[in-house]
């Protein structure tokens, strides 16, 4: 069934796939996407919505693409062909994995401009680059390191090739390996981090900020926003978890690995949010900020605190591992496509990825420099290269995602494949044939503005 002779290959530990997703979701998202996002959307309001998106919509999801990717045992297009051809349907659905792969790499493009900055600042930290007393101090330093594309794209160069050799090591040597290391470390960081976050002042505003339900309603568009970073949070329709799943071992539990890495993703982003809006509020600083906030927010308030800058290292430090253990994720469906389909090592696959991604990164860095006035509709690229991904493919591949799962394949198929009790595959069932797919189409519908409310 599978194209290449051998056996495909499975993660080693038995703790292998559950690191790896984890890791692969706890990235920039949680700690530099989501406290600035909800700061722009206002709060409470928006982060309900967004909980209800990786509760409804994000955990059915992942368990359909760890399906998908454990029974077809391939990349994302290869793995859909073999499922949907094993209940006799076309191979055209195979598109949604194209996709997928294609949202990966896009979403990778921006990413390692965004991990360049936590690199950037970690050297800074470490070389006393940060020296400031105000928000508008920290707010030129931010600018400064931008405004440099030699500076700039040095550092996304670097992340770019740190991905690109633990990938190019392979699933086992490569991957697992450094999550195995990478992972615990980085919760150990968290901790230590979150200790410090309490004694900064401004707590009980952050609170509030966050769950404070009745902020005001929120606008159609902070739906969509919030369902697309319950897709970008998770990894999900990016082929990233999908391939994973194609080295999962037959016993593991889908269901109940999801639901981890989905809690576990969840309490990251809400402990990023209690640990960086108190030093936002303590300081009357700007919620909404945009992305520059944790970059403008946070140096300012480690300095002014006893062991800040032993804090300050530790926060970058953590921030730059978990950027790697996503943006390595980003990559594995195309390198896993390119060794299956077309004859690659591993090495070449993930230097040839490498250069095209090198190239399009280059493109999205220069937008906060030489290539700031190259906008469309008031969005430079790198703003494109976000909105796209995360606003329209990641949601368009998730409502993909379900119809197929929910009504195109035979229900035996995933009935076997997920093996859960009757009642909680009925559920299962019932979230991937209504409740998702209807999620995700009011929301857009809303945000297209089909009715008014
Ligand atoms: N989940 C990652 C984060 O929250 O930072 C981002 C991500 C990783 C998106 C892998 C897509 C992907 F395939
Ligand atoms: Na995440």
């Amino acid at each position: 069934m599978a194209s290449s002779e051998q056996p495909r290959i499975q993660w080693l530990g038995r703790w292998g796939f559950v690191l790896a997703a984890t890791g692969s979701a706890v990235g920039l998202g949680n700690i530099w996407k989501f406290p600035y996002i909800t700061g722009e959307y206002g709060g409470g309001a928006f982060v309900l919505v967004y909980l209800a998106c990786i509760f409804a919509v994000g955990v059915p999801v992942m368990m359909s693409e760890i399906a998908f990717g454990r029974r077809g045992r391939g990349s994302p297009i290869d793995a859909i062909r073999r499922v949907v051809n094993e209940s006799g349907r076309s191979s055209a659905w195979s598109l949604l994995g194209w996709m997928a792969m294609l949202c990966g790499f896009l979403i990778l493009s921006f990413y390692v401009v965004v991990a360049g900055w936590s690199f950037s600042y970690l050297w800074k930290m470490l070389t006393g680059g940060l020296a400031g007393t105000s928000v508008d101090d920290m707010a030129a330093v931010f600018g400064a390191n931008n405004a440099n594309p030699l500076n700039l794209g040095f550092w996304s160069t670097l992340v770019t090739l740190i991905t690109m050799v633990i990938v190019g090591k392979g699933v086992q040597e490569g991957i697992e390996k450094s999550v195995g290391w990478m992972m615990p470390g980085l919760v150990i960081m968290l901790l230590l981090l979150i200790v410090f976050g309490m004694f900064s002042g401004g707590f009980g505003d952050a609170v509030r900020f966050l769950f404070s339900f009745n902020a005001g309603s929120l606008s159609s568009e902070g739906m969509l926003a919030a369902l697309g970073h319950a897709f970008f949070t998770l990894s999900l329709a990016s082929g990233a978890i999908l391939t994973y799943g194609s080295y999962l071992p037959k016993g593991a539990s889908i269901g109940r690995t999801s639901i981890s890495v989905a809690i576990a993703d969840t309490a990251v982003a809400l402990m990023a949010g209690l640990a960086i809006f108190p030093v936002i509020f303590a300081n009357g600083m700007n919620p909404g900020e945009g992305p520059g906030l944790i970059f403008m927010s946070l140096p300012l308030a480690f300095q002014a605190m006893p062991l800040g800058t032993l804090f300050g290292i530790l926060f970058f430090v953590m921030l730059s591992m978990a950027a790697l253990t996503s943006s390595i994720s980003m990559v594995e469906a195309t390198v896993s496509w390119l060794c299956d389909n077309k004859g690659f090592s591993r090495r070449s696959a993930a230097w040839s990825t490498g250069i095209v991604l090198w190239l399009i990164s280059t493109a999205a860095m220069l937008s906060f420099n030489v290539g700031a006035d190259w906008t469309l509709a008031g969005k430079t690229f790198f703003d494109w290269l976000d909105y796209i991904t995360s606003r329209w493919m990641m949601p368009l591949g998730g409502l993909g995602t379900v119809v197929l799962a929910g009504f195109v394949l035979k229900n035996e198929t995933f009935r076997d494949e997920l093996g859960l009790a009757p009642l909680p595959y009925a559920l299962w069932l019932a979230m991937v044939r209504y409740v998702s797919p209807l999620g995700i189409l009011v929301i857009f519908a809303d945000a297209l503005g089909i009715y008014t409310v």
